[in-house]
């Protein structure tokens, strides 16, 4: 059996497809490990509001990546690994308000926060927007929306970019990071106009 043959079997992409999903909940587990053992550091409440949000931001990346890795490779699995990361994404992005909310926050004062500490504003943009594209993400939305449902889901790209404002602007140090991930998303973004032309990175514009 040669080697395309194999890597399309249905076992073979269920197994990538469970791989992906285990990578993918490594950022809880270890937390969850980390809350066990109380090893989080001196400000376990800041510990864990980060690296939830640094996990939706690695994984909202992730999810960007699966369509020039189908496209440069041929293998379809990419694909259908695609909404999953992006719904994990959302999963992370969704602990790391609430983590915010509890540890950080304390429910009080929601307002005010948002002139104490601007960035948070870049960090709402981008999770209000990330709110449709997990609530569209079914099957049979996907179905019902038809063209609309792309013209949705190209959200993601200021979605992305709101969510590198939000982390380049709360940033005290290792501006590198920050500037490689800026990169990779631009990179991203350059490829897709490559292939796809100016119109698939806007918003709510067919084509
Ligand atoms: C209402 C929405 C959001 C709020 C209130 C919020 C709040 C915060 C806060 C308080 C921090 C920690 C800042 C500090 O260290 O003092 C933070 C960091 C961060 N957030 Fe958000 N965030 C939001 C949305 C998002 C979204 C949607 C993403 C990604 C998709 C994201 C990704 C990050 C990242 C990557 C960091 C930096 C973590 C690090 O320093 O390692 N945030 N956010």
């Amino acid at each position: 059996m040669n080697e395309k043959r194999v890597l399309n079997q249905p076992g073979f992409v269920l197994a990538f497809r469970l791989l992906v999903a285990l990578l993918a909940s490594v950022p809880l587990l270890v937390l969850i490990a980390s809350i066990a053992s109380q090893s989080l550091g001196p400000d376990p409440g800041q510990e864990v509001t980060e690296s939830l949000g640094i996990a939706a931001f690695q994984l909202l990346i992730a999810t960007l990546c699966m369509t020039p890795l189908k496209r440069w490779t041929g293998w379809g699995a990419w694909i259908r690994v695609r909404r999953m990361l992006g719904l994990f994404a959302f999963f992370y992005a969704v602990l790391h308000v609430l983590a915010f909310l509890q540890f950080i926050l304390g429910w009080s004062d929601l307002w005010a926060t948002f002139t104490k500490r601007p960035y948070i504003l870049a960090g709402a943009v981008s999770f209000l927007m990330l709110v449709p594209l997990a609530l569209t993400s079914t099957k049979g939305m996907m179905r019902r929306m038809g063209r609309q449902w792309k013209a949705l889901h190209k959200l993601v790209y200021p979605i992305a970019i709101a969510a590198w404002v939000h982390f380049i602007w709360q940033s005290r140090s290792d501006v590198g990071e920050m500037v490689v991930y800026g990169l990779i998303i631009a990179v991203l973004l350059a490829l897709r106009w490559k292939w796809s032309g100016s119109r698939a990175l806007i918003p709510f514009v067919r084509g």
